[in-house]
C-alpha cells in the first residue's frame, strides 16, 4: 500500500479545531499566527470549520462566516506534507455541502481571496475570478493598529 493510501485510509473529517492546532496550520503555510484571545474568537465566530485530522492532530481545516445571504470562506489550509493528497478537496466537498445546504433558503453568495496562484484550485468548485462582468475586483484593505498606519499588500 502506498504511504498516501495509508495516510488516507486515516484520516477522519471532524467540525472543531483547537485554538493551538488552527494556529500550527497558518504557521505551517507561512501565515501570522494569531494570539490565542482573537484567534479563540475567530474560531467561535465561525458558522462552520471542516477539519481533517490524523491520530488526533489537525492536518487540514477550512472555515466559513455568513450572514444568511453572503458567506466568506477563509483559511483553507492543508499542511504541505498532505498537500496534493485530495485532502483540500475534501475539506472544500465539506463546505460546499454546507453552503448548499444554506441555500435551500433561496440563495447564497459566497466569496473568497484566493492566494495568488491559487485560483485554479478554487475553480474546481465552481469560482470564478474576478474581474467578471458586472463583478468588480475583490478588494482588501488592512488596518494595522499596532503600528498606527495601514498599508497595501504590494508595499
Ligand atoms: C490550496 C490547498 C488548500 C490545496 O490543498 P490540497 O490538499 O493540496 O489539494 P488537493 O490535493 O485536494 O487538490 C484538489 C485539486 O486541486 C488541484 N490543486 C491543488 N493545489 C493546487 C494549486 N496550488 N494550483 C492549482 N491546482 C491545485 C489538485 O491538482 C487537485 O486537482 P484534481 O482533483 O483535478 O486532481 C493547499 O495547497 C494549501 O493549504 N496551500 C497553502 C495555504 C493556501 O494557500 N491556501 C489557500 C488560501 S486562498
Amino acid at each position: 500500500m502506498k504511504r498516501e493510501e495509508f495516510i488516507s485510509m486515516h484520516i477522519t473529517y471532524q467540525n472543531l479545531i483547537t485554538v493551538e492546532d488552527y494556529n500550527a496550520l497558518r504557521s505551517a503555510v507561512g501565515w501570522a499566527a494569531y494570539d490565542i484571545e482573537r484567534a479563540r474568537f475567530a474560531l467561535e465566530r465561525s458558522d462552520f470549520i471542516a477539519v481533517a485530522q490524523i491520530g488526533g492532530q489537525a492536518i487540514g481545516m477550512a472555515r466559513v462566516i455568513h450572514d444568511g445571504v453572503q458567506a466568506m470562506i477563509m483559511d483553507v489550509i492543508v499542511a504541505p506534507e498532505h498537500q496534493r493528497q485530495g485532502i483540500g478537496r475534501a475539506l472544500m466537498a465539506r463546505v460546499m455541502d454546507y453552503l448548499g445546504e444554506l441555500a435551500r433558503g433561496g440563495e447564497i453568495k459566497a466569496h473568497l481571496m484566493a492566494v495568488s496562484g491559487k485560483e485554479e484550485f478554487y475553480e474546481k468548485f465552481g469560482f470564478f475570478k474576478r474581474p467578471q462582468g458586472r463583478y468588480g475586483c475583490g478588494m482588501t484593505k488592512i488596518f494595522a493598529v499596532n503600528s498606527l498606519r495601514s498599508f497595501s499588500a504590494n508595499k
